[in-house]
């Protein structure tokens, strides 16, 4: 076997290494562009806290509006530091309505105006004709954001099946850190700040509570009579005990919640609560029918009932306080106008 001659050595060296010295300023010429990219888009995702911020980004009024910016940030309350200033800026009130549902949810928007008139307000909107949109964008406090139906199971996208209403809850929560859930039947009397000293002394959870036990006759008819049974089979809680037991069946409101964050609310209520929401078995069993099964309403009364059981009695809960601040009123109405703080785009 014949070794090349060593000129050929040489010339084969000067080949690979004029080869590698082009590859490497090209490298070097896209290097740029791969390292910035990853950091920056690191940062934009994450929200940064300001004292107020423009409502009227890219537009031309001259009225510059300002609400007071939730402050963010890691909170659970189940460590006790924060106090009821602290959690009255993060609160945001987080609310969702179809076309069909605007006049009533002028209600809720005015109200918490009026009561709280700094109180960011984020609307998703679950299908809202274009005029509709460009209004209540121009609503005062209110962020509107599309609801992300292409990220979820086809189901999600029927409004009635109200996996909507849960998905929507994590979301906020995990990205405000207290929210207050209200439908569009919400009407404020009252700053929800009055109601954070008693959430804090359930872990951040509070919800009207209608009745503690489907024995005991009220006029609003305990959620047992409006859940699927297989909803009970799917969760694997006794349908038979759970209508024996005494005491231990809170049927929670499930059109308005504030909800602070703590391991105990993501661990026992939360995250159950999506979970079930994500798969139609759960929260709509086979048969499901409204007016005779409460889809996220039924979940949140079972999940409570499973996983937090005498947190809250007969003696000890605040539905008083909640009544004093918060009102239903369902239909539409032409009686509330919100108040509006950026022009509308026609
Ligand atoms: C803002 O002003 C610019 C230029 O004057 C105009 O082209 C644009 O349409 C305006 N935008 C709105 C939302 O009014
Ligand atoms: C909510 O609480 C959980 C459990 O402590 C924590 O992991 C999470 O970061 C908290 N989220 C926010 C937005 O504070
Ligand atoms: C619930 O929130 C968590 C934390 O933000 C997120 O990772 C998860 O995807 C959310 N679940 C759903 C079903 O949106
Ligand atoms: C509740 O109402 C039902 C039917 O109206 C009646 O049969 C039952 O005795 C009542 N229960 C109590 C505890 O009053
Ligand atoms: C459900 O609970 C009832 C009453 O405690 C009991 O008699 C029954 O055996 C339980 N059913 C199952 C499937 O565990
Ligand atoms: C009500 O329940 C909470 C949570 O278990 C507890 O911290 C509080 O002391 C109770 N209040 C009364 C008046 O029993």
């Amino acid at each position: 076997m014949k070794t090349p001659p060593c000129s050929m050595h040489l010339a084969f060296a000067l080949i690979i290494g004029f080869s590698l010295g082009l590859l490497l300023s090209a490298y070097r010429r896209v290097l740029p562009h791969c390292t910035c990219a990853y950091p920056s888009s690191i940062s934009d995702s994450r929200p940064t806290s300001r004292s107020s911020v423009p409502l009227t980004e890219g537009d031309n009024s001259t009225k510059k509006v300002h609400y007071d910016a939730p402050s963010r940030g890691y909170i659970d309350i189940d460590e006790g530091t924060t106090n009821i200033d602290q959690l009255y800026k993060k609160l945001v009130i987080v609310t969702a309505f179809s076309q069909n549902h605007f006049k009533e949810a002028q209600g809720i928007i005015f109200t918490a105006q009026k009561t709280m008139p700094n109180k960011k307000i984020v609307v998703y909107d679950l299908g809202l004709e274009k005029d509709t949109k460009e209004e209540v964008k121009s609503y005062c406090n209110v962020e509107l954001r599309e609801f992300p139906f292409n990220m979820y199971p086809k189901f999600v996208s029927n409004l009635l099946v109200y996996s909507w209403k849960p998905i929507i809850i994590n979301i906020t929560l995990n990205e405000f850190g207290a929210i207050y859930w209200g439908d569009a039947s919400v009407r404020f009397k009252k700053s929800l700040k009055e109601l954070l000293p008693a959430a804090k002394r359930h872990h951040g959870y509070m919800a009207l509570i209608h009745s503690f036990d489907p024995k005991v006759n009220s006029s609003i008819i305990h959620q047992y009579f409006y859940t699927h049974p297989e909803m009970f089979k799917f969760l694997n809680i006794n349908r038979t005990r759970y209508y024996a037991e005494k005491n231990s069946s809170p049927h929670l409101t499930a059109n308005r919640q504030l909800i602070i964050n703590s391991s105990t609310v993501q661990s026992k209520i939360i995250q159950p609560l999506v979970e079930c929401a994500m798969q139609l078995e759960c929260i709509s069993p086979e048969g499901s029918k409204k007016g005779e099964h409460r889809f996220d309403a039924s979940a949140l009364a079972l999940i409570v009932y499973k996983n937090l059981k005498h947190e809250w009695t007969p003696e000890n809960n605040s539905n008083d306080i909640f009544n004093e601040v918060i009102d239903i009123h369902r239909g539409n109405t032409n009686r509330y106008k919100p108040k509006q703080c950026r022009r509308k785009h026609q």
